[in-house]
C-alpha cells in the first residue's frame, strides 16, 4: 500500500516527505492553480522542485485535450525527470490513445478522472501505470466511490492487469482506511488526512501519562 500526497504545495509535500512514509505525489490543474504558479517556464520548474524533494512519482496532468497536444505536452513534461514525472491523461478517447502511446514507449502514465469500471478497465488495456477513480466525487452524488475502488481491483486482479489503483479524491481519514480495505494499491491523500492517520486521543493520552512518569524518575 503505498501513500501519495495529492498537492502541488511544495511545504506540504516536505512535510509529508519528512515523516519518511510518502511514496510519491500528485497534481491536477486545479492544484497547480491554488499555488499561484503562471507560465511553462514556473509551471515546469514547480514539477522540478516536487521532483527534487520526492523519491517516487509525480503525477503531471496535461493541459491539452487533443491526442497531439497530449502527447507533445507529455513529452516535455516526461523530460523534467524520466525516472519520476508521471504523464497524468484523462479518460477520454483522446485521452485513452495519449495512454497507449506513452506506455508503448516505456513511459508511466496515470490515467484519470475514472468513475466507471469500465473506465478503469480500457485505462488497464491500454497500459497505465496508475488509474485514478475519483472517490470523493462519487460520492459527493450520492454514489458510493469505495464500491468503485473494490470493483476496479476485483476486475484488475480477475484479468491480471497490472495498472495499479490509485484512490483519489479522497477527502478525509476514513476514505484512506476505506480504500485500504477495499485494496488500493495507492492512496493520494490531502496532508490533513494523512496526519488523521496518526492521530488518536488515547495516544495523545497515554503519552502524558508517560512523559509524567519520566519527568517523576528523573
Ligand atoms: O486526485 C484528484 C483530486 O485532486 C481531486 O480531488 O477533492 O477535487 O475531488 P477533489
Amino acid at each position: 500500500m503505498k501513500f501519495f500526497i495529492d498537492t502541488a504545495n511544495l511545504e506540504q509535500i516536505c512535510q509529508a516527505q519528512a515523516l519518511g512514509i510518502l511514496d510519491g505525489v500528485t497534481t491536477n490543474p486545479s492544484l497547480m492553480a491554488k499555488e499561484g504558479i503562471k507560465g511553462k517556464e514556473n509551471i515546469f520548474k514547480h514539477y522540478k522542485a516536487i521532483c527534487d524533494i520526492v523519491d517516487g512519482p509525480v503525477s503531471a496532468e496535461v493541459f491539452a485535450t487533443e491526442f497531439k497536444g497530449m502527447t507533445e505536452e507529455g513529452e516535455e513534461l516526461y523530460q523534467i525527470d524520466p525516472n519520476k514525472i508521471t504523464i497524468k491523461l484523462p479518460c477520454t478517447q483522446e485521452g485513452i490513445k495519449a495512454v497507449k502511446y506513452f506506455s508503448d514507449k516505456g513511459y508511466r502514465t496515470n490515467c484519470t478522472l475514472i468513475f466507471t469500471v469500465g473506465q478503469a478497465l480500457l485505462a488497464a488495456k491500454a497500459g497505465a501505470t496508475f488509474c485514478s477513480p475519483f472517490v470523493g466525487r462519487l460520492d459527493d452524488i450520492g454514489e458510493d466511490g469505495v464500491s468503485l475502488i473494490e470493483e476496479i481491483v476485483s476486475t484488475y486482479r480477475y484479468y491480471g492487469f497490472k495498472t495499479e489503483v490509485l484512490a483519489a479524491s479522497i477527502r478525509h481519514t476514513n476514505h484512506i482506511l476505506k480504500c485500504i480495505q477495499a485494496g488500493a494499491d495507492v492512496a493520494t491523500c490531502p496532508l490533513k488526512s494523512i496526519l488523521g492517520l496518526i492521530d488518536h486521543p488515547l495516544t495523545t493520552k497515554g503519552l502524558e501519562i508517560f512523559c509524567k512518569a519520566a519527568e517523576s524518575m528523573k
